[in-house]
């Protein structure tokens, strides 16, 4: 039997010329598997049938849209993730997953080796092949556009000579990568750092400028999870959704940001996440309620040292692991209700309540009914500052 290889497979242009020139290359049969993460394009049926067309051995369609969300994005949300305090980690938390599944497959359909279909200049390629090393050490990547310099001039070309169906008129000047948590956008014009992005970019989004009235939303959490949209309960996959079109209406979530790639370069990347914002800025408010200072201090540079392992690819890791013990236990009590106003591409909280609040309104109150001895400010003040006063005698005296 002839060796094979599975193919992260997503029905565009450059994998589906994949599959011939991976087949002409190593002469391995080609599975191709394409995994439903919520990228909200075409039919996967027409893709999985795509991939037979184009020469492959088997193919086979996963939706992990639930397990994405379950397992990758909630996880992201507990842990606040912005990569340079700004990206959701769109592209990086679909990696993995894919990962596992190309894996699988693999042991599965005794292929020797899996293939993806990303340039050397990305951090995707990273991602894919850490992960899968990580899961299958036995396996080896196969990168047929980077590593058999395939560019998107060349695809064009074999696929109008081998007749593949692909439709030419599919050919954005942008490259673009999507699924439920967001949407990437680079190349083209956006290449000029100082060009500012166009509507015409955007498909997650409405023009924040033409936005209507405000939206109310009421997202109820239970440990770090949101369940519940206006007291209608929700699947994690559920609220993603919800939120993506209620802030998506309002034009929340548009990042306009250059970017520092694992690989050494700095991209200019355009992002919208419109329910990945709102949520996390929810999720956020709810642990400023009830999360103790010191918790929620530290968990700050937790949450950063998470997000950068997950950018880098390291999904897989015994750090990210580890981290992700401590999230979990920092989430026990981020239970209760966040009120979030969306209008014309802000999302704002104006309220939030717990039944686990560490607020005390007798404590906080300037008000009659102050339960807060002041007179112990001052003692402790003293004792606070004793250090730096000692220390500035010295300085003092020198
Ligand atoms: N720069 C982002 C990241 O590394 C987005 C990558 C998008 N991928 C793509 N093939 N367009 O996570």
């Amino acid at each position: 039997m002839a060796e094979r290889v599975v193919l992260a497979y997503s029905g565009g242009l450059d994998t589906s010329v994949g599959i011939g020139w991976l087949k002409d290359a190593t002469g391995k049969e080609v599975v191709a598997l394409a995994i439903d993460v919520g990228q909200d394009g075409e039919d996967m049926d027409v893709v999985r049938q795509r991939a037979l067309d184009c020469g492959a051995v088997e193919s086979v369609v996963v939706d992990a849209k639930d397990e994405f969300a379950n397992d990758y994005l909630m996880p992201a949300l507990k842990a606040n993730a912005k990569y340079q305090k700004q990206y959701p980690l769109v592209s990086a938390l679909s990696r993995p997953l894919i990962a596992k599944y190309l894996a699988q497959t693999a042991q599965e359909l005794g292929a020797n080796s899996v293939a993806h279909g990303c340039t050397g200049k990305g951090n995707d390629q990273v991602r894919f092949e850490a992960a899968v090393t990580a899961i299958a050490p036995e396996l080896t990547s196969i990168a047929p556009v980077r590593d058999l310099a395939l560019t998107r001039d060349k695809a064009i070309v074999y696929a109008a000579e081998h007749n593949l169906p692909i439709e030419q008129s599919k050919k954005s000047p942008y490259s673009v990568d999507q699924n439920v948590w967001g949407r990437a956008v680079e190349t083209g014009f956006l290449e000029d750092p100082w060009n500012a992005p166009i509507e015409d970019i955007y498909t997650y989004t409405k023009n924040p400028a033409e936005a209507g009235a405000p939206t109310e939303v009421i997202i109820t959490f239970n440990q770090g999870i949101p369940v519940a949209i206006d007291g209608e309960s929700v699947t994690p996959l559920q609220a993603v959704e919800i939120m993506n079109r209620l802030a998506g209406d309002q034009g929340v979530g548009r990042l306009d940001m250059v970017e520092d790639r694992l690989v050494g370069i700095k991209s200019r990347e355009v992002y919208e996440a419109p329910g990945a914002i709102a949520l996390i800025a929810a999720h956020e408010a709810l642990e400023d309620l009830t999360v103790e200072r010191d918790l929620a201090r530290y968990k700050r540079g937790i949450e950063a040292k998470w997000s950068e392992l997950v950018y880098d690819g390291l999904w897989f890791s015994g750090l990210k692991r580890a981290l992700d013990v401590f999230i979990d236990e920092s989430q026990k009590y981020v239970s209760g209700d966040v009120r979030l106003k969306l209008h014309a591409g802000t999302a704002v909280v104006t309220g939030r309540q717990s039944k686990q609040s560490l607020y005390d309104f007798e404590l906080a109150t300037y008000d009659t009914g102050d339960t807060f001895d002041q007179s112990l400010a001052k003692g402790f003040i003293d004792l606070w500052s004793l250090p730096s006063k000692i220390a500035a005698r010295r300085d003092l005296a020198n």
